[in-house]
C-alpha cells in the first residue's frame, strides 16, 4: 500500500512528504529520553517546521489558488489555522502537554496534507508543467531562525487561542 501510493505520487507530495517524515524524526529524538527534551534535536525541529509551514504558506498555497484561477482552495483557512496553532506551540517550553498537545495536531494535519484529496496531492494535480518549478521554489526556502523560548503569560494565552481556534484542545 505504502509502495502504490509512491508510485502515485508527484514531485511536490514526495518532497513535502519527505520533509514530514524528516520533522517526525527530529521530535521522536527530541524526546526520547522521557526525562529531559534533547534541545539541539527541538531546535532543529523547531526551524524545520517553521520552514516547512512558510513553503506551504508562501509557495504551495498561492500557487494553487493561481492555479485555480485566483479561487482559494477551499480546505487552506483550515491549513492557516492549524499552522498557527503548530507555530504558537514552538514558542513556549516543550512541557509534556506542549509536545502532546503539537503531537496531536501534527498527526491530523499531516493527514489532511498527505491524504489523496489533500494538499499535495492537488498541488501535483494542478500544477502540470510547472511542478518541476515549483519543487525548485520548495528546495531553495530559507532557513527559519527560531527564538529562544518564551513563558510568559502573553505567550501561554496566545497558544491556548490559536489551538482552540483551530478546533483542537490544549492537553493539560
Ligand atoms: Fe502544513
Ligand atoms: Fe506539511
Amino acid at each position: 500500500m505504502e509502495e502504490e501510493g509512491r508510485r502515485g505520487r508527484g514531485p511536490i507530495a514526495a518532497y513535502l512528504v519527505e520533509d514530514h517524515r524528516r520533522l517526525d524524526g527530529l521530535l521522536e529524538r527530541a524526546v526520547a529520553d522521557p526525562n529531559r527534551v534533547d534541545r539541539e534535536s527541538y531546535d532543529r525541529f523547531r526551524a524545520g517546521l517553521l520552514r516547512h509551514i512558510g513553503m506551504e504558506e508562501k509557495i504551495l498555497l498561492p500557487a494553487i489558488q493561481r492555479w485555480r484561477g485566483g479561487s482559494p482552495w477551499p480546505l487552506a483557512p483550515k491549513l492557516r489555522l492549524d499552522h498557527g496553532a503548530i507555530a504558537s506551540l514552538l514558542m513556549p517550553t516543550p512541557t509534556a502537554s506542549v509536545i502532546g498537545t503539537l503531537r496531536d495536531i501534527l498527526a491530523e494535519h499531516n493527514g489532511v496534507e498527505e491524504g489523496p484529496e489533500g494538499l499535495y496531492a492537488t498541488g501535483d494535480e494542478l500544477a502540470g508543467a510547472e511542478a518541476e518549478q515549483i519543487l525548485a521554489r520548495l528546495r531553495a526556502a530559507p532557513d527559519v531562525a527560531v527564538m529562544p523560548h518564551s513563558d510568559t503569560e502573553a505567550v501561554i494565552n496566545t497558544v491556548q487561542r490559536a489551538v482552540e481556534k483551530a478546533g483542537y484542545r490544549f492537553k493539560e
